[in-house]
């Protein structure tokens, strides 16, 4: 277990460069299975995730090959179309390759992915998707079999718009025959990334991006190989861009599509942080005088569940009192403990926490439950009056490159202490 120790107190101040997106870069992984060839990904961040999803990908068969940020795929050499339990527990989106090992090899076999920290996180919305294509799908003694000789194209309705479930039905649509209609998808970022890789790729999709997607079904002898460049992280940068303002820092924050985080500076500009737009950069100088905001979480493009830990972080400093509700994660307050015992004012009701600004944080000894729990303790930290240990950084390695490097070339004081 490694942890973090923190000198709280310095303010951010100069330019921090944004990785490519690790919630496009998975489900793109998984994809380059449906072309049975070469693909190649750049702006790939360096991520522990990253490197289980390619992990699985060898594990099935696949030839992998990463150098620095690029990483090419060869998955002609395929065998297995069986997912282990190890691997479904190391990462839960290893469950994205469902639809494309279904897609291509009509059949696929994988453990079923338990609860984790942050909710139940249930799969019925991919399976009802992939039933509803044609497939055959049995669940027991805890793993799911899904089989079809080929897809049959669908309209499917989902229930709510799941990102994973639109994703996997997405790829596994692109090889079914006829045409394939997802009513209320998903609307992220990601998913109009995915679209676009799979277009290279020689699929045929269009309104990824709105709620309904459509995707008209190609063989394989369509498809070729397909070289991507992966969109920036958009939590990433908006962690960025808190980290500045909680420092009353002087950041711009480069690799940024500002369209992508409208939902967060839409928030931002209404807690009083002074940014500025560019056409890809954001420049935060933090005044210091933030302001109560309430926050709902939604679906995109609502404000997104993986910045509300971080945004309490800083509200936890604002003038004023802040509600900030979760709706799609049941699980989402474990940070709230730890931030109590830095001095911040949070009382947890229901879905919904009430955040009392405090006139400042101080340093104590904590532990990151999840990925963004961690990021936004680290922030918690950067703007504490004394030192912090954060335990458990493991969490925070699956979704940020380096965390403390970054942020040490900013001026803050990170040190990464292995046990
Ligand atoms: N849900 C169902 N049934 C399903 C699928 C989802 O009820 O079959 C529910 C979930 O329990 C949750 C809601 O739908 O309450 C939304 O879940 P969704 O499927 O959209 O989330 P996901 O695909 O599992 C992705 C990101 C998460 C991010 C969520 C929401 C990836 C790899 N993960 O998860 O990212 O929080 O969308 O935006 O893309 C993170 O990066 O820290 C992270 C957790």
């Amino acid at each position: 277990m490694q942890k973090f120790m923190i000198v709280g107190g310095n303010r951010l101040k100069g330019i921090i460069r944004t990785s490519g997106s690790k919630n496009a870069t998975l489900p793109l992984l998984a994809a380059c299975i449906l072309n049975a060839g070469k693909s190649v990904i750049h702006e790939a961040p360096r991520l522990k995730d990253v490197a289980v999803m390619q992990d699985l990908l060898m594990y099935l068969g696949a030839k992998v090959n990463c150098d620095r940020n690029t990483i090419e795929v060869d998955t002609s050499s395929i065998q297995s179309v069986e997912i282990s339990e190890d691997l479904m527990r190391r990462m839960r989106a290893s469950n994205l390759v469902l639809g494309a090992l279904l897609g291509r090899f009509g059949r696929v076999r994988t453990s079923y992915p338990g609860g984790c920290q942050i909710g139940s996180r249930p799969m019925n919305l991919h399976l009802k998707g992939l039933k509803e294509l044609g497939a055959k799908i049995q669940e027991k003694f805890g793993y799911i079999t899904a089989e079809a000789e080929r897809l049959r194209g669908a309209d499917i309705h989902l229930d709510l718009p799941s990102v994973g479930a639109t994703e996997n039905i997405l790829m596994a649509a692109v090889l079914a025959e006829g045409v394939t209609t997802i009513r209320n998808a998903a609307k992220e970022p990601e998913i109009v990334d995915l679209q676009n890789f799979l277009n290279k790729m020689g699929a045929r999709i269009v309104g990824a991006g709105t709620d309904t997607i459509k995707i008209e079904g190609v063989t394989q002898g369509d498809l070729k190989p397909a070289v991507h460049t992966v969109i920036p992280d958009r939590i990433e940068a908006g962690t960025h861009l808190v980290a500045a303002a909680i420092t009353e820092g002087d950041v711009t924050v480069t690799n940024v599509i500002p369209e992508h985080l409208e939902p967060l500076l839409a928030k931002l500009r209404e807690a009083n942080v002074s940014f500025t737009v560019g056409e890809d950069q954001i420049k935060v100088q933090g005044n210091g005088k933030i302001k109560a905001v309430d926050i709902k979480t939604m679906s995109y493009p609502g404000f997104p569940t993986d910045m509300q830990p971080q945004m309490m972080a800083l509200l936890s400093l604002a003038d004023g009192t802040s509600i900030i509700t979760e709706t799609i994660f049941e699980n989402r307050f474990k940070h709230v403990g730890e931030m109590r015992r830095m001095g911040a004012d949070i009382k947890v009701e229901g879905q919904s926490a009430i955040v009392k600004g405090v006139e400042k944080l101080s340093g104590a000894y904590i532990e990151a439950s999840d990925l963004r729990a961690g990021a936004a303790l680290v922030l918690a930290a950067l703007a504490a009056e004394d030192g912090t240990v954060i335990e458990n950084v493991a969490h925070i390695d699956r979704g940020y490159e380096r965390l403390e490097l970054k942020y040490n070339a900013l001026g803050a004081r990170i040190i990464r202490v292995h046990n």
